[in-house]
């Protein structure tokens, strides 16, 4: 079986309704990422902190799916396909992924700032001041704030060395490390990028540029694929 790899970012959740943050009526229009997305932040306020992420989490629990992220779950049919997403929403694992490596953190889960190995998962979309782990320390959102390492990074280097087809799509490629992603793809794998707007960096590249929605220019592609083989 061929190994697919697919590198998702904000724009794949657009059409379930989810904001993405650089477009333009973005969240980080809305908000300073210093307030909401950094460590210092945390130490700062952690209620305006908890607060923000709280509004995501709402957010997520209210989309679902779309078509996007299900004509990936189509792809297992004949493909090894290895999601790598950049989202912290669960609705590629919602709409059937089998294996999806989040590299920013996960919303619907928790953890303990005094032992980041204790991580829960979280049924209601409130996390609050005073929400605690089993140790007795304060929760915190179990997302990779700026400023902090990307604990995912180096199995995700592994993994896309490993593909046979790359599939970006939803990403600005701004912020790294995880935009370096790309450049791990073996010279001869087939590349593409879907997004409405045009992403510099790749233009160069090797990749076939689909200038679409991940809503439609996904099915569309992972159809094409299936008919290939
Ligand atoms: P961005 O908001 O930076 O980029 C979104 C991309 O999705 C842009 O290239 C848009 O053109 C594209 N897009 C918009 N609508 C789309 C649609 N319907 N279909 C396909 N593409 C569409 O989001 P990311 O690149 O994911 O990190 O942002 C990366 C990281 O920056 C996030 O993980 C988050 C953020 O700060 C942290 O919070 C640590």
């Amino acid at each position: 079986m061929k190994n697919i790899v697919v590198f998702t970012g904000a724009g794949i959740s657009a059409e379930s309704g989810i904001k993405t943050f650089r477009d333009t009526g973005g969240l980080w229009d809305e908000y300073d990422i210093k307030d909401v997305a950094t460590p210092e932040a945390w130490e700062r306020n952690p209620i305006l902190v908890l607060d923000f992420y709280n509004a995501r989490r709402k957010q997520v629990m209210e989309a679902q799916p779309n078509t996007a992220h299900k004509a990936l779950v189509e792809l297992e049919k004949k493909f090894n396909v290895q999601i790598i997403t950049q989202n912290v929403d669960d609705l590629h694992e919602r709409a059937g992924s089998k294996k999806v490596l989040h590299l920013h953190g996960e919303i619907m889960k928790a953890r303990s700032t005094a032992d980041p190995s204790i991580v829960h998962t979280l049924k209601s979309s409130n996390l609050l001041l005073g929400d605690k782990c089993k140790k007795g320390s304060q929760l915190r959102p179990h997302i990779v704030w700026f400023g902090e390492l990307v604990p995912n990074m180096e199995l995700a280097y592994l993994l896309v060395e490993k593909a046979d087809i790359l599939i970006v799509t939803g990403t600005s490629l701004n912020v790294h490390p995880a935009a370096g992603l790309v450049e791990y793809a073996p010279r001869d794998s087939a590349k593409y990028i879907i997004d409405p707007n045009e992403v510099n960096l790749l233009m160069e590249e090797g990749f076939t540029y689909i200038k679409k929605n991940a809503g439609n220019g996904l099915p569309e592609l992972c159809q094409k694929l299936l008919n290939e083989k």
